[in-house]
């Protein structure tokens, strides 16, 4: 087992270079399979999530070859609609085979995703947008089997705005008969970045990006280049780790305007945020006023980066509420920050944080890929060591966490113990 070692309160200054975006990655890659000759993507991030879709494609029979930070997938040659269970089970993305093999194959067996530890995340409403163009779904022993003789375009209203349901339906659209509309759409980035990789194959959406997306089914897509977009939550965890160091850190390769929430957040904490073309400067003289979050869909405040920024409340001058209203129980990771002092109290979908001066390190469980980081940035500013465990989830989603904070100062390392 690993553990990631924080020796706490060293200043992070200089630069780091921000990799592609994780929800994006698994949703192209998947839908890449879609064409009938080769897709190559790049600007990926070396994540353990990426290897887990790779393993999951090559079961499948797609042609895979990959590069640090690019593959090519060649998924003409699939022959098999049926996704592997224990792969699909250790990433939860996998629920995009859902749309995929229905418009490929017009079947799909795909393992019905868990629940996590920030809630149970059901998937009723890919469900429901998935029956709503035709396809026939049930659910047994664990398995999600969904058939369909043709799949034909409809009017789709989401209940929530659904960033995963969102991308099913596109997928499965993409290729059906006649034209979807997908209404109360999700906006976050990663739904136009996999518009425009289904665009760039030949399929015909329009709206990505609003809450009204329109897709005219085409006959067949064919092979492109694409390059994902950088990753705005790996953005704004060195945004929230600058800002808990008093630091001072050029962030490079963003979109301003994926980051806008978080920028405007931190400057009303008296964070200091300079924007240029693809990076933005963060810095911070240690003094954060507390501000209150309420996270929402794109471009609200997003919920991934409620947890980094709840380190900077902790430190903050007055009282903090943050409301987290997208996933029901997404304060579990709070118990640990307790553990180095924070003055938390919750209830329900609400934590209240009373700042204080300093944090003090501590041994900390990641009880979540978003958690994980909250811990790395509370290490960072704490003082005296943090010991992280669990550090598997914090692998699924950063690319060589480590050696970029190390690169701005940090005095972080990672161990191997023996088996407790
Ligand atoms: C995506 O999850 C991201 N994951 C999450 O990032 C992110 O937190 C979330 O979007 C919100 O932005 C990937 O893209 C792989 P949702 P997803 O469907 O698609 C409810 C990370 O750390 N809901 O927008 O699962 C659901 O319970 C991860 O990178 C239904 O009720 O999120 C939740 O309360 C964590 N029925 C809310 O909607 C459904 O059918 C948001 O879910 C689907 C969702």
């Amino acid at each position: 087992m690993e553990k990631i070692i924080i020796e706490g309160s060293h200043r992070l200054v200089g630069e780091v270079t921000i990799s592609g975006a994780k929800n994006s990655a698994l949703a192209i890659l998947t839908a890449a399979i879609l064409a009938d000759s080769k897709c190559t993507i790049k600007n990926l991030p070396d994540i353990r999530d990426i290897a887990y879709l790779k393993e999951l494609l090559l079961q499948m029979g797609a042609k895979v070859e990959s590069s640090k930070n690019a593959m090519t997938i060649d998924g003409s040659c699939m022959s098999k609609h049926k996704v592997d269970n224990d792969l699909a089970k250790k990433m939860r993305a996998s629920y995009y085979f859902l749309g995929a093999l229905l418009c490929k194959f017009k079947n799909a067996e795909v393992p019905f995703p868990g629940g996590c530890d920030i809630g149970v995340r059901p998937i009723d409403l890919h469900i429901k947008g998935l029956e709503a163009l035709g396809a026939n779904i049930k659910i047994s022993h664990g398995m999600i089997i969904a058939s369909a003789t043709e799949l034909v375009g409809t009017e789709i209203y989401l209940d929530f705005a659904s960033v995963g349901a969102t991308i099913n339906i596109m997928l499965a659209a993409s290729m059906a008969k006649g034209v979807t509309t997908i209404e109360n759409a999700a906006k976050e980035p990663y739904i136009v970045d996999t518009a425009n990789f289904l665009n760039a194959m030949g399929a015909k959406i329009t709206g990505a990006g609003t809450d009204i997306i329109k897709i005219k089914g085409v006959k067949a897509l064919h092979g492109c280049e694409h390059t994902i977009i950088p990753d705005q939550m790996e953005a704004g965890t060195f945004m929230a780790a600058a800002a808990a160091t008093q630091g001072d850190v050029l962030i490079k390769n963003i979109i301003p305007t994926h980051l806008e929430s978080i920028s405007a957040k931190l400057r009303e904490m008296g964070i200091e945020i300079t924007e240029s073309e693809d990076s933005l400067r963060v810095k911070s003289n240690g003094k954060m006023k507390a501000v209150n979050i309420k996270t929402l869909p794109y471009p609200g405040f997003p919920t991934d980066m409620q947890q980094p920024m709840s380190v900077l409340l902790a430190l903050s001058q007055g009282t903090a509420i943050i409301t987290e209203s997208i996933f029901e129980s997404r304060f579990k990771y709070l118990d640990e920050l307790k553990r180095m002092g924070a003055k938390i109290s919750v209830e329900g979908r609400v934590a209240v944080i009373e700042g204080i001066k300093r944090l003090s390190g501590a041994p900390v469980f990641a009880t979540d890929l978003r958690a994980g980081a909250a811990m790395v940035v509370a290490g960072l500013a704490a003082e005296g060591q943090t010991e992280i465990s669990n550090i598997e989830h914090i692998d699924r989603g950063y690319e060589r966490l480590e050696d970029k904070l190390r690169s701005l100062g940090a005095k972080i390392h990672r161990i191997n113990v023996a088996e407790e």
